[in-house]
């Protein structure tokens, strides 16, 4: 075969196989056999085998290449990639409407309704015609770079044709189309069918791994994998139900209807059912009907999705911080069942806190089979009388881990006892048998034993989790074996491991031995290295100071350099200082007057202290004669982290650090960071009632970005931040000429 003919047979079973990909994969109506495919197949590879020059990056032949990913990179979205905001009630749904209508009085409002499939969200661009990258939404500004593994999917287009060849373009137009400039994002859904999800787990199981819980988390585990050949083995797919950034396309298409129908010419999966509706009562007729439906979908589904239809009206309405004001999500109610109780187990947390579970007759349930379900704790089981051997109602919604509801008494058998939550635990830690006890004052049974292993293996999980510090390959039963080995018994011991002790784990048992490895520990052992200069909030969180969230670790990193300034903060302890003081105030002015007014002074001197910093700003306007502040942590919080650091575990956790020369990175807004921030000197006031923001929450918006919020309009406010009923300060602002905003806007200058 010469190279021209080479050539050309390569660039016919490109084309042909493409097709068939998409007539199989798309459209689910193949027009060769598996074999006939097959065959095709090889050729190509056989082809591209001695003509290497013609492998091309969108060759059907390149969906799996490469080596594995040792990390994936962070991609920034060129339009962020929002959430949906919930509803779950009729009079929600009409609500929200009412809502856009008033946002665009007397304007034709026409709707679509479209499945919302579970799955993950993903990004797919789109460069000059091929397929650049493909991201997970990540924070919604940037994503993980999962590329490779989008690629395997079968009905992701790794070529697409803009200009003509479907591309839905005129013959005339076609010379002014530069295919060399355009960008194309295209948003949808990665998934796993239902039955793909049940054949992946029963694979799984006979292999002696973990099933998944449900299909969401088997598609969102696939596309963690590293190694694209193993993501190309499970059978994953995506729906396409949106765009980001358009830019060089030729048609710009004016509705979401005109959207769809271009993805499809594109040659992209758009969702099955899509209703277009004119009314609150038509959108509810169709969420009705999807309902009764959804089941015979392939596709698991949450809810439904109401969109407005045309993209002009969109952009007029916006956004908020996180979801547009457009579209709304619809939550079909939980799923029920009932099943048999057959025991109840007791969790140990990293707290030590005793969770009971519920040991059920498998069940299929929301497309998944549940044989366990939270049953919270002893006050809940004793309010529901929930007994052993009880037929018990279960429910699941979406992600939410099941839940036992209630009992069904009927079916109660007559020697079914009460269950006592102390005598199933022979009053003992299920697991290292230490004593246990309950605070009267909560609801919560705790081991009492410091040195339970459950206790460390739950720390070190949570330690390790991703939105701590990331060690993911030391979770789960690596965790476990090296709590049982005794190589970790606290977080920090990770940083002494050696890499022969953890190469050598045995992950098994002494019979059928499974050793972790030299591969696995050098990755974990790097893990580990990385966590050392990992981000304060990362490890704040991590450490699992009680009521230290992700976001409460975030702020209290934007103030603090170091761990050791968190332990020792002023700003904590003014918190703490100014509730305290605050509390005494009515005591001190009716026993000791003469304190009162040097009381006020210190809170005055503290709130000052606060607002100067940042920490805290104004709650209420400068008029008022007792202005409070809203602080970013409240005093539980101070106490909390305070208290933590001055215990004899948190003392030694800031020394073990020192000397294992551990040092998170410092993520502290600094003054000079603080100048070039977008609103840095800019004082706003704000007055009204805005559509969706509390007060508090644009405050807050307006000092992270570095501006002020005063109580009164004068010569010195730069922007007025105006919602509903506005009142004086409005026309103050527009007497003097100061810039009015409404929270659309505010939101857009956030940006
Ligand atoms: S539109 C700006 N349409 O649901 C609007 N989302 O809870 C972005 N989802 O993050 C979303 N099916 O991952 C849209 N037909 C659908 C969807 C859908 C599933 C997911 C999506 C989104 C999440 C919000």
């Amino acid at each position: 075969m010469t190279q021209a003919e080479a050539t050309k047979r390569h660039a016919q079973l490109v084309e042909e196989i493409r097709g068939h990909d998409h007539a199989y994969h798309v459209e689910a109506k193949p027009k060769i056999s598996d074999r006939e495919y097959d065959r095709l197949y090889h050729e190509l590879l056989d082809l591209e085998r001695n003509f290497p020059e013609l492998v091309a990056p969108d060759s059907p032949s390149q969906r799996v290449g490469g080596e594995p990913l040792k990390v994936f990179k962070p991609v920034r979205h060129l339009l962020p990639m929002l959430s949906l905001d919930n509803t779950y009630s009729q009079d929600e749904v009409r609500d929200f409407v009412k809502r856009v209508q008033k946002l665009l009085p007397d304007e034709v409002l026409d709707w679509s309704v479209e499945p919302k499939v579970d799955g993950v969200a993903m990004s797919l661009r789109y460069e000059n015609e091929r397929l650049a990258i493909g991201a997970t939404r990540g924070d919604g500004t940037t994503g993980d770079d999962i590329t490779a593994n989008l690629r395997t999917i079968r009905s992701v287009p790794l070529r697409i044709h803009l200009s003509g060849k479907g591309g839905g373009m005129q013959k005339k137009q076609k010379e002014f189309f530069d295919s060399a400039g355009s960008t194309l994002e295209v948003r949808g859904e990665v998934y796993l069918t239902k039955t793909g999800f049940e054949k992946l787990n029963a694979e799984r199981q006979a292999a002696g791994e973990e099933a998944f819980a449900n299909p969401r988390n088997a598609a969102a585990g696939s596309l963690k994998q590293l190694d694209p050949r193993l993501v190309a083995k499970r059978p994953l797919d995506v729906v396409v139900y949106g765009l980001g950034k358009v830019e060089g396309a030729i048609t710009h298409p004016h509705t979401h209807t005109e959207v769809l129908a271009w993805l499809k010419t594109l040659g992209f999966k758009t969702p099955q059912c899509v209703w277009h509706c004119h009314s609150a009562d038509e959108l509810i007729a169709a969420i009705n009907e999807l309902d009764r439906i959804r089941k015979n979908l392939p596709y698991e589904t949450d809810g439904a999705v109401i969109k407005l239809n045309s993209s002009a009206q969109r952009d007029r309405v916006g956004f908020t911080a996180k979801a547009p004001r457009w579209a709304i999500a619809y939550k079909y109610a939980a799923e029920r069942a009932e099943t048999k109780l057959r025991d109840i187990t007791i969790q140990v947390g990293r707290t030590g806190a005793l969770t009971p579970v519920a040991e059920l007759e498998p069940v299929f349930l929301a497309g998944s089979t549940i044989s366990r379900a939270t049953l919270h704790n002893e006050d809940e089981i004793r309010r529901k009388d929930i007994r052993i051997g009880d037929m018990v109602v279960i429910e699941k919604a979406g992600e939410v881990i099941p839940a036992v509801v209630g009992v069904v008494e009927a079916k109660r058998r007559r020697d079914a006892a009460p269950f006592d939550f102390a005598k199933h635990l022979h009053g003992q830690c299920p697991v290292c048998g230490g004593p246990i006890s309950r605070d009267p004052k909560y609801v919560v049974w705790r081991c009492e034993n410091l040195q339970c292993p459950a206790q460390a293996t739950r720390r070190l999980e949570f330690f390790t989790a991703r939105g701590a510090l990331d060690i993911e390959s030391v979770g789960g039963i690596v965790a476990d074996k090296l709590v049982e080995r005794s190589l970790v018994r606290e977080p920090l011991d990770l940083f002494e491991l050696r890499l022969e002790a953890l190469a050598t784990l045995n992950l098994g048992n002494e019979e059928s031995p499974r050793i972790f490895g030299e591969k696995n520990a050098t990755k974990a052992i790097h893990a580990i290295e990385r966590a050392r200069t990992f981000p304060l909030s990362r490890w704040l969180f991590g450490l699992a100071i009680p009521d230290v969230g992700k976001t409460t670790a975030q702020d209290l990193a934007k103030f603090h350099d170091t761990i050791k300034d968190v332990a020792k903060s002023p700003l904590l302890a003014d918190i703490l200082s100014y509730h305290e003081k605050q509390s005494a105030l009515p005591g001190v002015r009716r026993e000791k007057p003469e304190r009162y007014e040097r009381l006020k002074m210190e809170i005055a001197e503290i709130r000052g202290r606060l607002i100067e910093s940042h920490f805290a700003a104004r709650s209420k306007s400068k008029a008022d004669k007792e202005p409070g502040i809203v602080t970013k942590v409240g005093p539980v919080v101070a106490k909390s982290v305070l208290d933590f650091f001055a215990s004899e575990k948190g003392g030694k956790i800031l020394r073990r650090m020192k000397e294992l020369g551990i040092e998170p990175s410092s993520e502290k807004i600094s003054a000079a960071k603080a100048a070039t921030l977008p609103f840095a000197g800019k004082v706003f006031v704000l007055t009204g009632t805005l559509p969706t923001m509390t007060r508090e929450e644009a405050s807050a918006k307006i000092e992270a970005f570095g501006g002020k919020v005063s109580g009164s309009v004068s010569g010195n406010t730069d922007f007025v931040l105006a919602g509903a009923e506005a009142g004086s300060k409005l026309e103050k602002a527009q007497k003097l000429g100061v810039k009015i905003v409404d929270e659309s806007e505010f939101l857009k200058m956030c940006r």
